[in-house]
């Protein structure tokens, strides 16, 4: 198989690309789209694979991966490199860029243009934030051959005038205010409309009284589509803001933060780079080019001794051992406070390391022999 057939097949397994049309139809059949957001390749590559309907390139990326406070400090700069990563990585799923603050408030002119220019990044459509105020904009945008959708309920760019992360939609009242909005969009163009933070009788009740698809984000399941932020779901969201609709599905945190670790820890006590990571020399008998090196000097680096000044403490061992567990099986990680001592956990190490670089010698069953000598060393 040639790797253009290669990528052939995996057009096929991921399907049609989804459409207006789609979300349209999945309204009819009262089937639910998956949408998550997306900032980058990867991110956006593994949820198409997935079979993810719906890709919003968030302005929550401002908090998602910059690390600012709120979504009011992203740009349209900023945001036109998340949109682009993600255009490139998807095929099949619908991919929608949010404007951020500021590129559709002030006029329709920036709103076509900022619209545009989401699209000419490989977006198939837009989203912006507000009802009736913002009309004139989603029917301009809307004029311009773009499909945009409409955000309402807990709108985080006005969080100033909301008062906060406050659920909206409450009561029956603030529920038809939601909808006049709703429908407002819809007359004016926009293709279908996400509801945050809104109870699911209010979103249900909104949702029965337009005809466009109604996605929602903590908005209950009455609704033809649920978006999640793939940093909440992953678990790798920075931060305080942990709302009752999150799902949480991984723990990417402690597992990034578990690799990094383990990475020092191999780096400290001098496990890596070993040969196995290494280039080799054309010509063996090249060996002696670096200074006091011999056809004897092992090619293979030795774990060095114990010694305070080297750094080598008891835990960065520990750590060590766990990355070769992470790595090379699915044994339970050493447990953190087991009683070993420093000498008895290098001896392991030592064994894994120098099993991990014996010639065939495969990471499972090199990590499988040194298991017994692992847990031998709790006491
Ligand atoms: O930016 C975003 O991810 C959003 C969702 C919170 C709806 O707009």
């Amino acid at each position: 198989m040639t790797e253009l057939d290669g990528e052939k097949t995996e057009r096929r397994k991921r399907g049609p690309k989804v459409s207006v049309a789609t979300l349209r139809r999945f309204r009819e059949r009262g089937k639910q789209a998956v949408c998550v957001t997306a900032y980058d390749y990867p991110t956006a590559v593994f949820a198409d694979r997935a079979g993810v309907d719906v890709i919003l390139v968030g302005d929550s990326a401002a908090m998602t991966v910059l690390g600012l406070p709120s979504t009011i400090g992203i740009g349209m700069d900023e945001m036109l490199v998340f949109a682009r990563a993600v255009a490139r990585g998807v095929e099949r799923a619908f991919v929608i860029g949010d404007l951020p603050f500021l590129s559709y408030q002030v006029s329709s002119e920036d709103a076509v243009r900022n619209a545009s220019a989401f699209i000419q990044a490989g977006c198939d459509a837009v989203k912006l934030e507000g009802g009736l105020r913002v009309v004139d904009r989603v029917r301009a945008i809307s004029d311009a051959g773009i499909a945009v959708m409409g955000h309402l309920g807990l709108t985080p760019q006005s969080l100033g005038q909301l008062g906060g992360y406050r659920v909206q939609g409450k009561t029956r009242a603030a529920a038809e205010r939601i909808l006049d909005d709703a429908r407002a969009l819809e007359n004016a163009g926009a293709f279908a409309i996400l509801l945050e933070a809104v109870p699911p009788e209010s979103a249900a009740y909104i949702r029965d009284r337009l005809t466009i698809p109604v996605h929602g984000i903590g908005a209950g399941p009455h609704l033809d589509g649920q978006l999640v932020i793939s940093h909440d779901l992953l678990g790798n969201f920075v931060g305080d803001i942990a709302p009752r609709f999150v799902s949480r599905l991984a723990s990417l945190d402690a597992t990034i933060t578990d690799a990094f670790e383990a990475y020092a820890a191999e780096v400290r006590a001098g496990a890596f780079p070993a040969a196995r990571h290494c280039y080799k020399l054309d010509a063996p008998g090249d060996r002696p080019l670096v200074a006091g090196q011999t056809d004897a000097t092992p090619a293979v680096p030795t774990i060095p001794e114990l010694s305070p000044a080297r750094n080598n403490s008891r835990a960065v061992a520990r750590a060590s051992l766990r990355s070769q567990c992470l790595l090379h099986c699915s044994c339970p990680p050493f447990s953190p406070g087991s009683p070993t001592t420093s000498s008895s956990l290098f001896r392991a190490l030592r064994s894994v390391n120098s099993s991990l670089t014996r010639r065939n010698a495969s990471p499972r069953s090199a990590h499988a022999c040194a298991m017994p000598m692992a847990s031998r060393i709790r006491s």
